[in-house]
Parts: C-alpha cells; sequence; structure tokens
C-alpha cells in the first residue's frame, strides 16, 4: 500500500537514536537529550554517536586531537570558495565543497570501518572551516586560520566573526550542535543512508543529505523562521500575521513535525537557551514575537515548534547571519549522517523501495515520420 511520504513507514533499523513522538522524548544511544544537552559536549556526543558508548578521558582527548589535527582546509578546497559565483548561497557552497573534498582523501572509495572513521573526524573538522572560509570570502574578508587548543563550539564561532567569544555564547553554540547531531530517519538522513545502502562512499553520501537539508521543509526551515519574525517585526503584530498566514494555506515555518505529536524536546530546550541569549544581547523583542506566534499558532492549529523555531532567535543573538543558518544545522548533523552511513555499511542492503503506478496503460504508439532517419 502507498503511503504517502513514506509516513510511519520503518524502512531500516538503527542503535543510533531513538524518538518517542507521542512522549515527546529523544534518546541519542539511550542518553536522554535533555542529559545530553546539560552535560555532554559536542564533540563527547560525537564519540557518542559513531561509537555507541561515551568516550574514557583518553579517548576522548584522542578524538580532540585527531579531529583538531585535520584542522586547515588544502588550498585547492579554498581556491574553489574563491572562484564560487556570487550567486551560490551558503549551503550550495557547502554541498560543491563537500564533494570537492572528496578528491583530496586518497581514502575516499575506502568504505572500511576505520576509513569511515578518519573520514567522520574528517568531515566533522572541515565543515565548520567550510561554512566560515566561504562566509568569510563572500563578505569579503579573508578566512581565518583555527585556534589553537579550543573546542569545535569556539573554533566555529571564531573562524566566523574574527573575535574570542564569550563563554556563554560558546556554550549556546555547543548545546545548539548537541541537540541537532541526530535525528532518527529524518529526510537529510535517509537520503545518507540511501546512497550508503548502494555501497556508495561516506563523501557521496553527505554530499546527498546536504542536497536533501536545504530544502525549506526541513534545515532550510530555521533561516525562514528568522526571516518570518523580521516580517513580524513586533509582538503585537504576531497574532494577525498567523492568522492571515493561516487562512491563506500558508505554513508558519518552524511549527509541527513528522514524528513528534507533542512539543519537541529539542524545542523545549532551545527555548530557554533562545530566551537567555535574547536578554543578553538585546534581543528580547524576537524572542518575545515567537512566544506569541508559538502562543497563537497552537491556539489556531494545534501546532508545536519544532527544533528549527527557537535554534532562529538563539543564533540570531548569537551574531549569526539569517542565510548562515541552515549550514548551523549541517555543521552539527554531519555527525549523525556520518554514524548512519557507518550503521549502513555494517550491515548493508541496498535501500529500493517501490512506486505504485498510477501513469497511461498500454498505449498505441504512433511513429513521427522521418524521426530515425534524421540521426543516421
Ligand atoms: N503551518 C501550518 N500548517 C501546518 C504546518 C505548519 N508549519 N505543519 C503542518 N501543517 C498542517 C498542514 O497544512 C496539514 O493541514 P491540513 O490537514 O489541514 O491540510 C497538516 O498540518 C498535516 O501536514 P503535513 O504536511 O501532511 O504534515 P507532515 O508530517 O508531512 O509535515 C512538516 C511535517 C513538513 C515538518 C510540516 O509540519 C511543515 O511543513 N512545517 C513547516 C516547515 C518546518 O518547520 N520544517 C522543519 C521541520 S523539523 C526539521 O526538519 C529539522
Amino acid at each position: 500500500m502507498n503511503k504517502a511520504g513514506l509516513e510511519d513507514v520503518v524502512a531500516s533499523q538503527t542503535a543510533i537514536s531513538y524518538i518517542d513522538g507521542q512522549k515527546g522524548d529523544l534518546f541519542y544511544r539511550g542518553y536522554h537529550i535533555n542529559d545530553l544537552a546539560e552535560h555532554a559536549n559536542f564533540e563527547q556526543t560525537a564519540y557518542l554517536l559513531w561509537f555507541g558508548d561515551f568516550p574514557t578521558e583518553e579517548q576522548y582527548r584522542r578524538v580532540c586531537g585527531l579531529v583538531h589535527d585535520q584542522l586547515g582546509l588544502p588550498k585547492e578546497m579554498m581556491a574553489i570558495l574563491f572562484d564560487l559565483p556570487d550567486t551560490a548561497g551558503p549551503m550550495q557552497a557547502l554541498r560543491t565543497a563537500i564533494s570537492a573534498l572528496a578528491l583530496h582523501d586518497p581514502e575516499a572509495n575506502d568504505n572500511s570501518p576505520e576509513a569511515n572513521q578518519q573520514k567522520a573526524m574528517h568531515l566533522m573538522a572541515h565543515f565548520p572551516e567550510i561554512v566560515a572560509a566561504n562566509y568569510r570570502i563572500a563578505t569579503g574578508q579573508w578566512p581565518l586560520q583555527p585556534m589553537e587548543r579550543c573546542g569545535l563550539a569556539a573554533n566555529f564561532l571564531w573562524l566566523l566573526k574574527g573575535c574570542e567569544p564569550e563563554p556563554l555564547h560558546v556554550e549556546a553554540m555547543d548545546k545548539c550542535l548537541v541537540l541537532h547531531a541526530e535525528h532518527g530517519l529524518n529526510a537529510s538522513t535517509f537520503s545518507a543512508r540511501v546512497a550508503a545502502s548502494t555501497l556508495s562512499d561516506m563523501y557521496s553520501a553527505v554530499t546527498a543529505a546536504l542536497g536533501t537539508l536545504l530544502g525549506p521543509l526541513h534545515g532550510g526551515a530555521n533561516q525562514h523562521v528568522m526571516e518570518m519574525l523580521v516580517e513580524v517585526g513586533d509582538p503585537k503584530h504576531a497574532e494577525a500575521y498567523v492568522k492571515n498566514a493561516l487562512a491563506n494555506k500558508q505554513r508558519i515555518m518552524g511549527f509541527g513535525h513528522r514524528v513528534y505529536k507533542v512539543e519537541d524536546p529539542r524545542a523545549i530546550i532551545l527555548r530557554e537557551i533562545s530566551k537567555e541569549l535574547c536578554e543578553q544581547t538585546g534581543n528580547i523583542k524576537y524572542y518575545e514575537i515567537s512566544e506569541k506566534i508559538r502562543e497563537v499558532t497552537y491556539a489556531e492549529k494545534g501546532l508545536y515548534p519544532n527544533v528549527d523555531f527557537y535554534s532562529a532567535t538563539a543564533l540570531h543573538a548569537l551574531g549569526i547571519k539569517t542565510e548562515l543558518f541552515t549550514t548551523i544545522f549541517a555543521v552539527s548533523r554531519v555527525v549523525g549522517w556520518t554514524a548512519h552511513v557507518m550503521e549502513q555499511h555494517a550491515d548493508n542492503r541496498l535501500i529500493r523501495p517501490r512506486s505504485e503506478y498510477i501513469g497511461h496503460k498500454n498505449r498505441t504508439f504512433t511513429p513521427i515520420p522521418g524521426c530515425r532517419q534524421a540521426y543516421h
């Protein structure tokens, strides 16, 4: 039977994350997202998602060292970024750069667990560098070298902005990265697994995932949330905006979810982060607009905010440009994608569903006189 959008179809087994959409719970490798956001940093979370357990102190230091050693983009990659046309958006640039990055990795086509682990760390290290370098080039600034001895969240803020980030901002960015890192068989992860199931390589799978993430119904929503908040402009206009949008059958970006029937647990955590950052940075107006939109959207349509809703105001308060929001999601989610590619390669069967045919049947062909000869 055809299930539109594959809703509720179980297409694979996974031990990476579990979502209880009825209760609003999310677990990475059996750990609740609330505990991870509170206690684990992004590097530890990546290790957990890739290897199934938290690292010991020694393993943690080794992996951080390995990721740090990968930092520094090859000059050929920089040349690609400098050559991109002005029309290339940040996600298009990232997708192009990741595809090109494979050409500089001699192990790109090696799907062994060891080579895949190496590539996962390589990708985790290079994603923030590419996003930041491309942003700086596009805005007429020189790309920066990563800082020594600091975590990925702090380094990412430094590479983007060129000033040492405040501890509160590093913590907020780190939590955002933890919260976005993995989410079951969402559309982009499914793309990655389909590509991996053909025994294609990790770079190709991640490139496919990037192309899937950028759409407005998936990772592109956070950017549209911020654009909506700017358009609304004042909490007192929020009610009319939502009612008018719904009356015109428009979607309120950052609301609704295929799996969660209650509030997305990541949105609950991000709401707190957003509030604190908006208060601290003089952006409380955007938080207040968000709250009003939440109230009206629930009253009118019974929809709850998803992960994209409050991440928009949190990222805005961190001083990150709206057009970069989806790439920030990607910087985090690459960890989940690579964990799924490894899981798929470890026990592979080609993912190849069927479609229900609804087109014409048994049509009579009428040849166009002479068209064959035209090619001889
Ligand atoms: N605004 C208004 N109405 C909505 C919204 C929304 N954000 N989301 C769902 N609905 C309505 C639909 O119009 C439809 O109503 P109807 O039955 O009266 O026609 C009903 O809810 C079901 O909608 P579907 O599209 O069938 O639900 P689906 O499970 O396919 O959609 C999705 C999930 C795509 C996330 C949807 O809620 C949406 O478009 N949200 C806005 C975009 C967004 O925030 N995306 C980010 C999702 S999280 C992530 O990818 C990281």
